[in-house]
């Protein structure tokens, strides 16, 4: 309790700060447990100043010890417990099932890897086509989205606190998460079960939009890369294509079309690299790239750091401007 007010600045990954349905409901649950126990705990020491201002109670006194261990013991906590569990239960299946009107109009499949998330933006209704994308995720404010969620090898747990509860993603099944985020605003998620070494390493932002300008940014990472816009930023390209990136990386419109890692396609006009843990600048790209194990140890990507400097720079101008 005293640390609570150390959560009262508004922060991006807080679930006490709820910007989603889910996580109003998950941090209510919180206000009434911790409310519950914060006045059981008072009324203990209450009774237990209350006990030391009274004469002893004779020892043989079978009476009033009986009195205290039923009605203490057993009545009051199986009352109480009672009470807080019927208040609690139906919340869970409540936070399953989308409130905003017309149910879940956007399905994204995101899949945990070893350290990064893998996003699909499914066809909406029919129309358009499945978009690709990895280590950020944008949602429309005010809709029902429903996460597939995945794992081809070990459990992560898909987690974006400020919006709702959190989704273990299992190898050999698939579970689902529907969050409702309210607020437009940028969110921080990440992976809430022990993964390997670079667990701690392992998150993502979540941006929400007004659905407008979430159909708008859509429509444009549906679209092929543009060329590289510049001679420094196309050598850096001939780069990518010479050194193999493009065996795992897909930067669509090119011949670079490995699964292995993130889709590049649109990589420079996300918030973040490595999966939020390092800023989406052309020199963060260049530390990526060549000291990869040193930002995040045991990933599968291998280092380049044999690359003169200025191929590295070269790549870093090509990516960023993969907007
Ligand atoms: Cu993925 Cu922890």
């Amino acid at each position: 309790m005293m640390m609570l007010p150390l959560t009262a600045a508004a922060a991006p990954q807080s679930a006490l700060h709820p910007a989603g349905s889910g996580a109003a409901r998950i941090a209510e649950l919180f206000w009434w447990m911790g409310g519950a126990a914060l006045a059981i705990w008072l009324l203990v020491l209450l009774i237990a100043f209350y006990a030391r201002s009274r004469p002893a109670v004779p020892e043989d006194d079978r009476c009033a010890a009986n009195r205290l261990i039923i009605g203490g013991g057993a009545v009051f906590p199986t009352a109480a417990l009672a009470a807080l569990l019927i208040y609690s239960l139906p919340l869970t299946s409540e936070m399953r099932t989308p409130r905003t009107p017309g149910g879940v109009t956007t399905r994204i499949e995101v899949s945990g890897e070893q350290w990064w998330w893998r996003v699909r933006y499914l066809p909406q209704e029919g129309t358009g086509v499945a978009v690709d994308s990895a280590n950020e995720i944008r949602l429309p404010a005010g809709q029902a989205v429903e996460f597939i969620l995945s794992s081809p090898d070990v459990i992560h747990s898909f987690w974006i606190p400020s919006l709702g509860g959190k989704v273990d993603m299992i190898p050999g099944r698939i579970t689902t998460l529907v969050l409702e985020p309210l607020e437009p605003g940028v969110y921080r998620g990440a992976c809430a079960e022990y993964c390997g070494a670079s667990h701690a390493v392992m998150n993502f932002m979540t941006v929400v939009m007004e659905p407008a300008a979430f159909a708008r940014w859509l429509e444009r990472a549906a679209a092929p890369a543009r060329p590289p816009a510049d001679p420094h930023a196309a050598r850096g390209q001939r780069a990518f294509m010479m050194h193999g990136c493009g065996a795992c990386h897909t930067v669509r419109g090119t011949a670079a079309d490995g699964r292995v890692g993130p889709d590049l396609t649109h990589v420079g006009g996300r918030l973040s690299l490595g999966a939020a843990v390092l800023p989406n600048t052309p020199d963060a790209f260049a530390r990526w790239i060549g000291h990869t194990q040193q930002v995040k140890p045991e990933v599968k990507m291998p280092a380049f750091g044999m690359l003169p400097d200025e191929e590295l720079a070269a790549l870093a101008a090509y990516l960023s401007g993969l907007k």
